[in-house]
């Protein structure tokens, strides 16, 4: 048997990082942060002057990407988000990035994989697929009050049209736009804490076959 694998999807900041390594740690899986791995290839074109718009130069770019560019604090921001969407939009990059997030769930202890298109197109016979939401403002207020923990000035006005840009942008895109995989459990945190979140989640993998 295959195996067991937990796919949690969703948009931008809907909270899916941080459920997915609780999940892990949890239930003592493996770990893939997957916008990682479209970040990285962001990250390459934008420091060999690349146009991430180019589909043919950013499929060049995920082939050549090696795990040591994964470590990298600074992938994280906001700016390395939307060159990661840019050149998520090619087949030629999703194509390029799919064998690596196949063997990582393929690990022989299981692995919680998360991204836009996990449950849909990664590991469409994952046992476990939640698609994890929150309503855009929900989602813009926590990176607003991420940003003021750390110290910096923020506008909500202008993180919330970011996080709809972005939204837009995922799921307007004709290769694996971000959708819930007909066969996930919805699960919106708009009025969860982390908390309630993992609590949540747990119950819906507790009761997956
Ligand atoms: O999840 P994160 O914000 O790190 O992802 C950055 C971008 O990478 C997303 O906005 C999306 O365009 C892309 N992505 C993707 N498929 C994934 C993970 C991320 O297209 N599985």
């Amino acid at each position: 048997t295959d195996p067991y694998v937990i796919a949690i999807d969703g948009p931008a900041a809907a909270g899916k990082g941080t459920l997915a390594k609780r999940l892990a740690e949890h239930y003592g899986l493996g770990y893939l942060d997957t916008g990682l791995l479209y970040r990285a290839v962001g990250r390459l074109a934008r420091e060999r002057g690349v146009d991430p718009d180019d589909a043919e130069a950013a499929g060049r770019l995920a082939r050549e990407l090696v795990p040591s560019h994964l470590d990298d604090g600074s992938l994280r921001g906001h700016e390395a988000g939307e060159w990661a969407s840019r050149v998520a939009a090619h087949p030629s990059v999703r194509t390029a990035l799919t064998d690596f997030q196949r063997d990582f769930a393929r690990r022989p202890g299981g692995a919680v994989l998360d991204g836009r298109d996990i449950g849909t197109v990664i590991c469409p016979q994952a046992p476990v697929k939640i698609f994890v939401t929150a309503s855009a403002e929900v989602r813009a207020r926590r990176r607003t009050d991420e940003l003021l923990a750390k110290g910096r000035g923020v506008d909500y006005a202008q993180i919330l049209d970011e996080v709809r840009q972005r939204d837009a942008r995922d799921s307007g895109r004709s290769t694996a736009p971000l959708r819930p995989a007909s066969d996930a459990r919805l699960l919106d945190t708009s009025d969860l804490d982390i908390e309630a979140a993992f609590r949540a989640a747990c119950a819906i993998v507790d009761a997956s076959p």
